[in-house]
């Protein structure tokens, strides 16, 4: 009996990873994906790295039943950045919270007090259970963008597109108050996802050279 012919992972990952892009709610329509397709995607970002196992994150999902809870805060948000807003600006920030059939925020947990200065470098390398303080914000928020990755590539994976959203209606007291975020949590974007109304071409992508150097 023949066997099936193994999957040529270089060239998949290759390909999902060079096909995502970042899609606008705005061409994100229904279907978004389903309870089970949602499992998997999400369970995706378990996987990111975490040095000491701190989950330095989480997700907020805001369902259809919420939003409008959602746009009163961007909308308020809004208003007192500008009072002088006009209708047409308060309700594109109100419809922000409308658009993708799939929107959750996601908010890195961070540490309250930085390490302390003299702390001997590279401490919580050589500890697989580093403790809080040994793994700094940059490392958490490292945590937090490989989990988003994960989530958007699975996404993409299954068919979907997925979108990065932030603004300046994430920093408002409006907003920490309505997900209850405590003291040392940031909210940092909202994840969209549905289906992609409408593709767009992908865009300049830096040469390796300008990322990537020998030390000499
Ligand atoms: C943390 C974060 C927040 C973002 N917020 C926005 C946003 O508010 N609006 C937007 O159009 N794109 C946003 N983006 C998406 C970037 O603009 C997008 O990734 C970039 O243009 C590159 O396009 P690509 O993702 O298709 O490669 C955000 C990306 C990140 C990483």
């Amino acid at each position: 009996m023949e066997s099936a012919a193994e999957p040529d992972l270089p060239e998949f990952a290759k390909t999902l990873i060079h096909s995502r892009r970042n899609i606008s709610p705005r061409r994100l329509i229904a279907p978004g994906p389903s309870a089970q397709q949602l499992q998997d995607i999400l369970g995706a970002a378990a996987a990111a790295p975490d040095h000491g196992q701190l989950l330095p994150w989480r997700f907020v999902i805001v369902p259809g039943t919420q939003r409008q809870r959602l746009a009163e805060v961007f909308c308020l948000a809004l208003q007192d950045r500008d009072p002088q807003a006009t209708a047409a600006q308060i309700e594109g920030a109100r419809e922000k919270a409308h658009r993708a059939p799939f929107l959750m925020l996601v908010i890195a947990r961070l540490t309250q007090q930085p390490v302390p200065s003299g702390a001997a470098p590279g401490r919580g390398a050589q500890h697989p259970q580093a403790t809080q303080a040994e793994v700094n914000d940059a490392e958490r928020l490292v945590s937090l963008g490989c989990a988003i990755q994960n989530v958007l590539l699975s996404a993409h994976a299954a068919g979907f597109g997925t979108g990065l959203t932030s603004g300046q209606a994430l920093a408002s007291v409006r907003l920490r108050a309505l997900f209850d975020l405590r003291d040392n949590e940031q909210p940092v974007c909202c994840i969209n996802i549905g289906s992609v109304a409408k593709n767009k071409p992908s865009p300049l992508r830096p040469q390796l050279t300008d990322y990537v150097s020998e030390l000499s």
